[in-house]
């Protein structure tokens, strides 16, 4: 990783002695907890992180202690990468599985693509408030969109019944069809469904629950891939051959497979987006509940689930780290108790995070006069691209003006530095959370090849990743702190959801299936 030497501040190096003996106190200039922590935060930075925001660094010390829980050490993220090591061998496990709160659901992608593949696909992609229809084809190593058409759902969609839904998602194919010409022809489909699913083959996948916002009636626990099919045959007006099923992750990670760069490996996939999750590929042999033991399969770890509690995991595994400010957010979500790791790091909760906090703080008359207004006090009013956009910005007055048009409020220089240092412990917290359970993987990676170095790429997608100032930087940092012997390349992928549907339906027609066992060692149906 390209450090290099980057400050000439030398309070952190006395800071880091000073810690020694008071291991408890906080860094004044950065707020980082550790020593290596501090020094990581003041001395390396990769060259290309953009210079911080200028403006003295006040120091507001009843703020510090509202924010001291979201700051993690690095021996506490250490700490929470061996917890989701453990828990990743909980759901790998085939009598422990059921019960595991990180499922680690096998994704039958057993192979990467070798360049063979060709072909016209449709792909769709449904994770979030849009759902995508692609015409993809893959032909000479790469993979081509032909066109593609963006279709919204609704809220009452995304709350409705799941046959809502369905049709829904068929009529839009249909328009799609219809546009292209294509009615005609009997594609094979890459279906990106992101959302936590038990595949018992490619094309059959039980959803086990929804996240990110939606709740559509009489879906969980039924095959999502025969709904669709359903949905597509009661309309009658045209067909399609093949169903494949793939997450996000997975897609992700296969698309990134596809681009040129001159990593041949991409092992790893990753979304940092509305929801956050990640797959890998591992051994079959470790994949105990598929009868296989050769060659390797992709496995979709689902990481929301970290911190869940299980019966194998009660108290869950996060319920240390959980600030009041986390557990509210859970317990107003529509989904309380699941999907905890999601709920401390994904796009959809981040801004209501740092909501609460704000409130917290003007409560406390540290900010806005003590003033808590109607827009600061509705949920959701303060989204997560506002942090993106005050953590990015150059000069306090572009943050005061956003709070204040945003919250209604009388926003003062301190008030937005306030907020600034809200948001920086917020999207760091999450960064380094992301970077622990990427860790865990990365060394699964390594000791899987029983290797004392691993390098590999990892494809990512979403748009906290992407669309955030320095999340990405915090994220990689921690990474090489965490798992220093894993040099991991990131590779951002374009449309990754849509061209890695297409071309895991390539790869699977090329493949013998293998199915899932049931506990007792027979093949599920
Ligand atoms: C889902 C995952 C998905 C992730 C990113 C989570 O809410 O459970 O299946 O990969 O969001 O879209």
């Amino acid at each position: 990783m390209p450090f290099h030497f980057s400050s000439t501040c030398l309070l952190p190096v006395l800071w880091s002695s000073l810690h020694d003996h008071f291991p408890d106190t906080f860094c004044p200039q950065c707020l980082r907890r550790s020593a290596t922590e501090t020094l990581f935060c003041h001395f390396y930075r990769p060259k290309e992180r953009l210079a911080p925001r200028p403006g003295p660094r006040l120091t507001f010390p009843s703020v510090e202690e509202t924010l001291k829980p979201f700051m993690l050490s690095m021996k506490k993220l250490r700490e929470i990468s061996s917890r989701f090591t453990k828990e990743m061998d909980n759901g790998l496990d085939k009598k422990k599985h059921q019960k595991a709160a990180v499922k680690m659901l096998p994704t039958f992608v057993r192979a990467k693509p070798d360049g063979s593949e060709r072909g016209d696909f449709l792909a769709l992609d449904l994770g979030g408030t849009n759902f995508r229809v692609l015409h993809i084809r893959v032909e000479d190593k790469k993979i081509l969109k032909v066109d593609s058409q963006i279709c919204a759902i609704p809220q009452e969609i995304m709350q409705g019944t799941g046959h809502e839904l369905f049709d829904h998602l068929a009529k839009c194919l249909g328009e799609f069809l219809e546009s292209q010409k294509l009615k005609e022809q009997k594609l094979p489909l890459g279906f990106t469904f992101s959302f936590p699913c038990e595949q018992t083959e490619i094309d059959k996948s039980i959803l086990i629950r929804w996240t990110k916002g939606f709740s559509c009636s009489g879906v969980e626990g039924k095959d999502v891939v025969q709904l669709l099919k359903d949905a597509i045959h009661k309309r009658g007006d045209y067909d399609i051959s093949s169903v494949v099923m793939v997450n996000d992750t997975v897609a992700t990670m296969m698309s990134c497979n596809q681009q040129e760069h001159e990593d041949p490996d991409c092992e790893i996939g990753m979304i940092i987006g509305t929801g956050t999750n990640a797959c890998y590929m591992e051994d079959m042999k470790n994949v105990k509940r598929c009868e296989e033991t050769e060659g390797q399969m992709c496995i979709n770890t689902e990481w929301g689930g970290f911190g869940d509690k299980s019966p194998l995991s009660d108290p869950g595994a996060l319920d240390d780290i959980l600030t009041d400010f986390d557990k509210e957010v859970d317990e107003t979500s529509i989904n309380p108790g699941v999907h905890i790791f999601e709920k401390m790091i994904s796009g959809m909760y981040l801004g209501e995070i740092v909501r609460l906090v704000l409130v917290e703080l003007t409560n406390n008359n540290l900010l806005f006069e003590g003033k808590v207004t109607v827009r600061l006090d509705t949920k959701h009013t303060f989204e997560t691209k506002h942090m993106s956009f005050i953590e990015g910005a150059r000069v306090d007055q572009e943050v005061i003006d956003t709070i204040q048009d945003l919250l209604k409020v009388r926003c003062s220089e301190d008030d937005a530095r306030v907020v600034s240092l809200v948001c920086d412990t917020i999207s760091s917290r999450s960064a380094h959370l992301c970077a622990a359970a990427l860790a865990a993987i990365a060394n699964r990676i390594r000791l899987n090849k029983a290797k004392d170095n691993l390098k590999t790429a990892v494809g990512v997608d979403g748009t906290v990743y992407k669309k955030h100032p320095n999340f990405r930087h915090k994220l990689e940092d921690a990474v090489a702190f965490l798992a220093p012997e894993c040099d991991l390349k990131f590779y951002i992928s374009e449309d990754g959801s849509g061209k890695g549907a297409a071309m895991v339906t390539a790869v699977a027609q090329r493949q013998p299936h293998s199915r899932l066992m049931n506990g007792n060692g027979e093949e599920d149906r």
